[in-house]
């Protein structure tokens, strides 16, 4: 596989993906298809975007004609599909969106791949990034959490917890709650539907929650690490006892390389670092890091902790089992949580040009809509 196209890769995840690749494989021709919604944002890959086998292309991929046109012209071996609406309280919102560009837009994707591809497989290969929250919500047994009977490198030394005994599967049946978990449910069934119908080679990955540099400031981290150094509220939906599964970002990017070329055809596998948070203590962890690279003394940004509404729906808890890509393709996650969060944080304090950029304008509109009923 030579020529590959990248979509979404001026968000969050996909920028990760596309630097990767790009540095790793001088050989490829990386082609990053991206609308530039709001969360597009082609600063993001600022330090590559001159490298000679990279190319940017704007267009959406509910564009039928248009994906086509871009397959023929790069002459497309390989997918990696991450375009999406991602956003669960922006899906509560306005559904419509999101099964449009989550569903029609997957669709017009392998429709083209189909069309291009058919009769001629030969080291073709459609790769689509999915999440966990397809799988629903587990049950939150242990409430103040119970030693975890896992440990990988991502593992906290400050805390090593599960909050139930379950774990989402490959295998766990698909059983949405939101607007944008159902959109990804439905589009990783049309994926699965192209390999099982038309024989086209597929994968399908379903990750956890990730975090890191260039994730736009509407989700948990990025928000609350802008929050704290504005003074703002930080808006903790509920009671703050909701659980998730924390990924550092470059570590899903190696994953997604590692499966792009290793993983066989039709499989599905979960992404995952057995790193579960309980929200309230994960935010106490990032105001001690906000206040501590700040030179705050321990306990400054404490009061910024606001309970607000819950949102509608809120899955409990996820937590990945991801032991089959361990097992399979030798995957481990490569960063503790500690390290992680404190990169993170860091990158954030230090790049507030980055933030204050896509923080001006639109997003005020969003943020005041976003938390005005809260
Ligand atoms: P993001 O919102 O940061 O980025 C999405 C990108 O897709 C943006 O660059 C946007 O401009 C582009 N896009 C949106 N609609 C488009 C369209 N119609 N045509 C072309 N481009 C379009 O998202 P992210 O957090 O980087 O997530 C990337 C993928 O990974 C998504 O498919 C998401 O479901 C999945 N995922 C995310 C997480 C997470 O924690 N963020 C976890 C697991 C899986
Ligand atoms: P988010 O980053 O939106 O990811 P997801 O909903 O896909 O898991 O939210 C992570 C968790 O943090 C989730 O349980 C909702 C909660 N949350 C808050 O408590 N306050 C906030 O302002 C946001 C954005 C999220």
């Amino acid at each position: 596989m030579k020529n590959i196209l990248i979509t979404g890769g001026a968000g969050f995840i996909g920028s990760h993906v596309v630097r990767l690749f790009v540095k790793k494989y001088p050989d490829y021709r990386i082609v990053n298809l991206d609308k530039l919604t709001y969360a597009g944002n082609l600063e993001n890959l600022k330090d590559i975007e001159n490298e000679p086998n990279y190319t940017f292309v704007k267009a959406d991929i509910c564009d039928f004609e248009k994906i086509l046109e871009i397959f023929r012209k790069y002459q497309i071996d390989g997918v990696i599909h991450l375009a999406a609406e991602s956003h669960v309280d922006r899906s509560i919102k306005d559904p419509f969106t999101f099964a449009q560009t989550n569903v029609m837009g997957t669709l017009s994707l392998l429709q083209a791949a189909k069309v291009c591809w058919e009769g001629d497989w030969t080291d073709k290969r459609f790769y689509h990034i999915s999440t966990d929250e397809v799988y629903g919500a587990l049950e939150l047994t242990n409430p103040e959490g119970i030693e975890s009977p896992f440990t990988t490198k991502a593992s906290s030394a400050l805390h090593h917890l599960a909050f139930g005994k379950e774990y989402f599967l490959e295998t766990t049946k698909y059983n949405p709650h939101s607007p944008y978990s159902a959109s990804k449910a439905s589009s990783d069934h049309f994926v699965r539907a192209f390999h099982d119908t038309y024989g086209m080679p597929t994968i399908v990955t379903n990750c956890s929650n990730n975090y890191g540099p260039y994730q736009f400031p509407e989700k948990l981290i990025p928000l609350f690490i802008n929050n704290i150094r504005h003074g703002k509220p930080l808006p903790v939906y509920g009671k703050g006892e909701n659980v998730r599964d924390w990924l550092f970002v470059v570590d899903h990017a190696r994953a997604i390389d590692l499966i792009f070329h290793k993983g066989k055809i039709a499989e599905t596998y979960n992404i995952g670092g057995f790193n579960e948070w309980k929200n309230i203590d994960l935010i106490k962890v990032i105001i001690k890091t906000v206040d501590k690279l700040l030179g705050n003394p321990e306990g400054t940004s404490d009061h910024l902790i606001t309970y607000v509404t819950d949102r509608a729906g809120h899955d409990l808890r996820y937590a990945i089992d991801s032991t089959k890509l361990k097992n399979e393709l030798g995957w481990e996650p490569s960063l503790q949580f500690e390290e992680g969060i404190e990169i993170t944080v860091r990158w954030y304090l230090d790049n507030q040009q980055w933030m204050d950029n896509i923080t001006s304008g639109e997003y005020e509109k969003y943020y005041a809509e976003m938390y005005k009923d809260r």
